[in-house]
């Protein structure tokens, strides 16, 4: 989550002019010159050093026996107040922005989608929200054809993967209840730090009171299973300097200078990996941005790729693994059809509302804004003391309402009942292949039985205090895709999400704001004068509600995911339980494109936790 609005486009502007730091000068041993220093070969070459690959490379590299070349198209941070200071915007030249096509769903509008482009990925420029999903959630990816990747399978990864430290007494006192410090569900000592911002604007309280007086109850403990409820979320942030933990501080950092055996080399695009005769993955070719060079370098037991859930698919694609139509219309020779590469693309469309607040008499986040001296103030504090409003992720926060269904609207079954007539068919492109059609079905299946769940949430609404609230459909039933358009490694590829495809997503959203406004005439809510500038109350029909979503909506919340779904090859899945592509030797994909179906959440704790479990994979082969 991170509210992308012109306001960030602006501060990313006075950010960007006082850091002149380079990111080309960060002074790290194992950042290759590669015209030099590169081997030949290495055991693993791991496509993208963002969130997934470094975890990766981290883990394999601690057998000093084997060796890992990371290649990553963006540059190590140069460790700005941006990227540390959670309260600071990230330096735009740490984010890629792309843009789907037109979006039938949306009028035709496009929408953008961001991604990390830097070593460290999504985790050095995201919200720094940092929560997992609920354990239906992956046990629907085990029932996939995914043995060991249910909650069950999975909680020990989350737990490797961080440190928890829990809230302050100062934090507990002001919000008696609504925070656990129960160290239980949590890891203590693993490389990521997952904490809390030492401060919280006043009016959250009215957060927890306005949902609790509307049927939905706070929710001390998220990270169990249950990521329902109103709930105060952990964020990836080190406790003990308030400063943001990226992949790049967890996993990369530690090592860089240290281990001989790993290599990292920036600012290259990967553009094709190579296949031998016997469809093994052999190496990779690549470009260098800063000469257009194009070089090579061999794998001699894995390429693992580690692109993120645009990339990762697009790569596949354009070295001949993919739909064998699409591939040929191209004149790209087909090493394996395999129909799923792009296909079962996810996120979740969200819809940024507008609010004003009569009686706001204390300091808001919208000071930030608005209040120049004031905002000042915090950052010196910060500076001095790692307190106050600064220590909260930029235009994001804490404090969350994760709704089941059956906590949206009472009219739910008459939505499960619709969802379960829906013509599948009709919603897929025709002439898509058997494979993807069957697959969808059998999600679709799974998604039903998690919508009429109590434990599993469909929607959220974020709030800080501020006039922006984000409502974000988290469980879609629409699929998209992902698909190369030319050859040329450095076109983006068309981005479809499909979103609004399947009426459900629709039904869901529209049920939605009417509950987001019953919380907002709560009377904790109204003791804050709170009303709708946007859509405004005089939107009040199904058709009027359903016109404002179409004519406002994003189609991403920032997580993109599934493109290479781990699901049974039969189900239109590109790689099986061990990660492995299917259909050649010597290829996995690590990175949030393997989540069979999206998380309802924020996924960079899952992508830590999935990458953890298949670097675990990885080893056991070695034995
Ligand atoms: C603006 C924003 C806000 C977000 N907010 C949150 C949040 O609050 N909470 C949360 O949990 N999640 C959030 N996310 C999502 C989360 O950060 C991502 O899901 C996660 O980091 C993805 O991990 P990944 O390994 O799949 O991909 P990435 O971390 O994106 O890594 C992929 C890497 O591959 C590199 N790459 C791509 N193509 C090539 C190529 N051809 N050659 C070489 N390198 C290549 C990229 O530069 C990138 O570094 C946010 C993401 C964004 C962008
Ligand atoms: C990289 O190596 C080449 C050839 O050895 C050299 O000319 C160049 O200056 C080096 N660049 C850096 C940044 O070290
Ligand atoms: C590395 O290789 C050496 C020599 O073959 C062997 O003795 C050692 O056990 C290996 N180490 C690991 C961690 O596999
Ligand atoms: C969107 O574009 C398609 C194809 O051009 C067109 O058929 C359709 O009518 C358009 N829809 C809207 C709402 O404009
Ligand atoms: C914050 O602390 C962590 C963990 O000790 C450390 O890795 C990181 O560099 C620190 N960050 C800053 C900005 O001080
Ligand atoms: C990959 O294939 C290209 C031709 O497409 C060739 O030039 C290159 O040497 C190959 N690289 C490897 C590692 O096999
Ligand atoms: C690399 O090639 C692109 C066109 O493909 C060109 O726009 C760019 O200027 C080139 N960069 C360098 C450093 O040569
Ligand atoms: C701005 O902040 C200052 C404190 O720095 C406060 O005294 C003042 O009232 C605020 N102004 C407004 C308009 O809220
Ligand atoms: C950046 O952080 C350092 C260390 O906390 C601080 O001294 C400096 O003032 C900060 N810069 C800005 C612009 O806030
Ligand atoms: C500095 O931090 C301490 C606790 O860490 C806190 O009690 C104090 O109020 C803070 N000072 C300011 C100016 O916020
Ligand atoms: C479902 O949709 C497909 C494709 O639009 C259509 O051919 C089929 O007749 C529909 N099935 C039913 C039962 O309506
Ligand atoms: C405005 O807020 C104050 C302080 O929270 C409260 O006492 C008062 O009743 C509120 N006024 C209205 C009209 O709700």
């Amino acid at each position: 989550m991170r509210q992308i609005s012109h306001i960030f486009v602006l501060l990313n502007f006075v950010a960007n002019s006082f850091v002149s730091s380079s990111s080309h000068s960060a002074p790290y041993a194992s950042v290759l010159n590669h015209t030099s220093h590169l081997r030949d070969r290495y055991d693993y070459i791991v496509i993208g050093g963002g969130t997934s690959g470094l975890v990766v490379a981290n883990r394999l590299t601690e057998n000093p026996n084997i060796t890992v070349l990371v290649i990553e198209y963006g540059y190590v941070d140069g460790q700005e107040n941006g990227t540390t200071v959670p309260g600071l915007p990230v330096p735009g030249k740490y984010l890629r922005t792309d843009t789907s096509i037109p979006q039938p769903g949306l009028n035709n509008r496009t929408s953008p989608l961001y991604t990390g482009a830097v070593v460290g990925g999504g985790t050095v420029v995201n919200g720094m929200f940092f929560a997992r999903g609920s354990a239906g959630d992956y046990d629907a990816w085990e029932q996939l054809g995914n043995p060991g990747w249910g909650w069950e399978g999975l909680l020990s990864y989350f737990k490797k993967s961080e440190t928890f430290t829990p809230p302050t007494e100062e934090l507990q006192d002001m919000f008696p209840g609504v925070i656990s410090s129960d160290l239980s569900p949590h890891g203590i000592d693993g490389p990521v730090g997952s904490s809390f911002s030492n401060y919280q604007y006043t009016v959250i309280k009215n957060f927890f009171a306005g949902w609790n007086s509307v049927g939905v109850s706070t929710n001390p403990q998220p990270n169990n299973g249950k990521a329902i409820g109103a709930f105060y979320s952990t964020i990836s942030a080190y406790a003990k300097n308030q400063s943001r933990s990226t992949a790049s501080d967890a996993y990369y950092r530690p090592i860089a200078g240290v281990r001989e055996n790993f290599h990292l080399l920036t600012g290259c695009l990967v553009a094709k990996i190579n296949f031998s005769k016997g469809r093994r993955a052999v190496g990779v070719d690549f470009i260098s941005r800063e000469t257009n060079k194009t070089s090579t370098v061999r794998a001699s037991r894995e390429v693992i790729l580690a692109a993120g859930a645009v990339r990762s698919p697009q790569i596949l694609q354009l070295s001949g693994v993919g739909p064998k139509r699409l591939l040929e219309s191209l004149g790209i020779e087909c090493v394996v059809d395999l129909p799923g590469v792009g296909r079962n693309f996810q996120d979740q469309p969200t819809i940024y509302m507008q609010f004003s607040y009569g009686n706001y008499t204390f300091p808001t986040p919208d000071w930030m804004f608005s209040n120049a001296s004031w905002a000042a103030e915090q950052l010196d504090i910060y500076n001095k003391n790692r307190t106050g409003p600064i220590t909260i992720p930029y235009l994001g926060g804490s404090s969350v309402a994760f709704l089941p269904l059956k906590n949206i609207t009472p009219s739910y079954p008459s939505i499960l009942t619709t969802t379960a007539l829906t013509n599948l068919s009709s919603i897929l492109p025709s002439k898509i292949h058997p494979s993807i059609l069957a697959g969808y079905k059998a999600q679709h299946d799974l998604l039903l039985n998690l919508y009429a769940s109590p434990d599993a949430a469909v929607a959220e609404i974020a709030w800080e205090g501020g006039n922006t609230i984000p409502l974000a459909m988290i469980r879609p039933f629409s699929r998209g895709a992902i698909e190369i358009t030319t050859t040329d490694p450095f076109h983006p590829p068309s981005i479809d999400f499909g979103t609004f495809a399947h009426p459900t997503d629709m039904l869901t959203s529209i049920a939605s704001i009417r509950k987001l406004r019953e919380w907002i005439s709560s009377p904790a809510m109204q003791a804050l004068g709170a009303f709708e500038t946007f859509p405004g109350a005089s939107v009040s029909t199904d058709l009027e509600i359903e016109a404002a979503i179409r004519n406002a909506a994003t189609s991403s919340w920032q997580h993109p995911s599934s493109s290479c779904a781990m699901v049974k090859k039969r189900w239109g899945g590109v790689v099986d339980a061990e990660v492995r592509v299917y259909g050649v030797k010597g290829l996995r994909v690590v990175d949030a494109s393997v989540f069979p179906m999206a998380v309802a959440g924020h996924t960079s704790s899952s992508v830590y936790a999935v990458a953890e479990k298949a670097a675990d994979i990885i080893k056991l082969s070695w034995e």
